[in-house]
């Protein structure tokens, strides 16, 4: 499968929703909590501020920001697929003292009235989207003027350097194996296929300024595996 097809993405999601928080501590040795928690001290989220998580997933993301923003404040988490939404919404019943909300909405076309957010994060959906300079100037349109955005992601290595050999190695000797164990084989060898047309850490920098952000600065992670475009409206 490749990045693009709508459709076969939110199946796909869908398919992977049980298995997901489980797979994503296995695979990462925990370490993806580490750097959500990176990308929300960059970006300062404070109290009484309104945030949305895009491509939210189980929605992860979306708890550690409300904590940031509640009280006073709200996250919107916003995925297309409906599976890993129904696993968010099961979680969030057990912290009702966060003000959090679901929708099941295109990141891309998010139909949102524009400039009404304090902020933006997606992690690990960029990667996914059809265009994701489209969902940069998507981004863009919901911030209030100088609100700011960050998305953490894999990194695109550079072909032939040892960070590539390595993901290479990582994602075909750990990551496609240990989900094979949970009937997700081909679900998990997408992850590569997506890395590939991914836009590089200098490519997405400018995609930032050419979505029409102030500032678009790429900051690296995990010892330059994963990586974070910090954006300003
Ligand atoms: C790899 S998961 C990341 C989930 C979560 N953000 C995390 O870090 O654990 C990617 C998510 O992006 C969602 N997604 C893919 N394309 C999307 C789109 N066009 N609009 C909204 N969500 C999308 C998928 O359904 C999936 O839940």
């Amino acid at each position: 499968m490749k990045p693009g097809d709508p459709k076969a993405i939110n199946e796909l999601f869908d398919r992977v929703a049980p298995s997901y928080d489980l797979l994503n501590d296995l695979l990462s040795f925990g370490m993806h909590r580490i750097w959500k928690r990176k990308l929300l001290k960059w970006l300062e989220p404070a109290k009484g501020e309104n945030w949305i998580d895009l491509c939210c997933g189980t929605g992860d993301l979306a708890f550690l920001l409300a904590k940031k923003v509640c009280p006073g404040g709200s996250v919107l988490g916003i995925d297309s697929a409906l599976q890993p939404l129904v696993f968010a919404e099961k979680r969030s019943t057990k912290k009702t003292s966060l003000k959090i909300s679901w929708l099941q909405l295109d990141a891309l076309d998010t139909g949102l009235d524009s400039n009404q957010f304090d902020g933006v994060v997606m992690a690990y959906g960029l990667r996914n989207l059809v265009s994701p300079f489209d969902g940069l100037r998507e981004i863009h349109r919901l911030l209030k003027p100088g609100a700011k955005a960050g998305i953490l992601d894999f990194k695109r290595q550079v072909e032939g350097s040892f960070g590539y050999r390595f993901q290479k190695f990582y994602l075909k000797n750990i990551v496609v194996p240990v989900a094979a164990n949970s009937g997700l084989k081909a679900e998990y060898a997408y992850l590569e296929t997506s890395l590939r047309g991914f836009p590089a850490p200098e490519d997405q920098q400018r995609l930032g300024l050419d979505a029409g952000f102030a500032e678009s600065k790429y900051y690296s992670l995990a010892a330059g595996q994963m990586g974070a475009l910090l954006l300003r409206a």
